[in-house]
């Protein structure tokens, strides 16, 4: 299982990158314009500063809705670095958007995925990548991992090369089920990643074995 980063914040970014665990990034205008960037030169070279920092897998968002928009744009965005997979909305010309990246060798990210429906034509267009958004679901009393679940096995009855990245994710139980599930790749803000760390019995058990240590050195 692939852990992806969901933010634009480089602290956060190389935080998880030294941890050792990160395959790579996705970010989506809301993340860009809450760490305040904004105009297509400080984007790029946000963009680009991103790349620097991790191996692969750089999610960048088109922001037109239009097919030509979003072709320009993309391979604006697939410019700036190989590191970069070109993110795309869920709607008409994205699909159409996805299926010309696609042709061209230029990996996609098919965001906004809600349905299954959504996740079939998606991976019939060839995009590298699926964004089911597992939190927002379950804001509205839909369920969010039985999303993941129906796509892992509609993809994996007709061998659909897309992989699935479980997106929204709010909690590590989220991430957890997940991968019980075998979603190719999730999402995460920071706090979800280093929360796996996380269990009373390490911190006690790690807590009497110092003790023991140092009562046996007396200390
Ligand atoms: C990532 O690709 C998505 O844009 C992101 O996970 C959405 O998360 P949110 O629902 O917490 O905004």
């Amino acid at each position: 299982m692939k852990f992806f980063i969901d933010t634009a914040n480089l602290s956060e970014i190389r935080e998880a990158y030294d941890l050792g665990v990160l395959d790579g990034v996705t970010t989506n205008p809301s993340l860009m314009a809450k760490e305040g960037i904004s105009g297509e030169q400080n984007v790029r070279a946000h963009y680009k500063a991103i790349c620097d920092i991790v191996d692969d897998n750089v999610s960048a968002e088109v922001i037109a809705t239009d097919f030509e928009g979003m072709i320009k744009e993309g391979k604006e965005l697939a410019k700036i670095d190989d590191k970069i997979v070109v993110k795309i909305p869920m709607i008409k010309d994205g699909v159409k958007a996805i299926k010309y990246f696609s042709s061209e060798g230029i990996r996609t990210n098919c965001t906004l995925i809600f349905g299954p429906g959504q996740a079939i034509l998606a991976a019939k267009a060839g995009a590298t990548y699926v964004s089911p958004f597992v939190g927002r679901l379950d804001d509205i009393s839909y369920d969010g991992i039985a999303l993941i679940e129906q796509i892992v096995n509609i993809y994996e009855n007709y061998g659909f090369a897309t992989q699935v990245l479980a997106a929204s994710i709010r909690h590590t139980m989220h991430l957890i089920r997940c991968a019980e599930i075998g979603a190719d790749v999730a999402t995460c803000p920071l706090k979800v990643i280093t929360g796996l760390l996380n269990h009373p019995l390490t911190d006690s058990g790690l807590a009497q074995f110092l003790a023991d240590h140092a009562k046996a050195a007396g200390k």
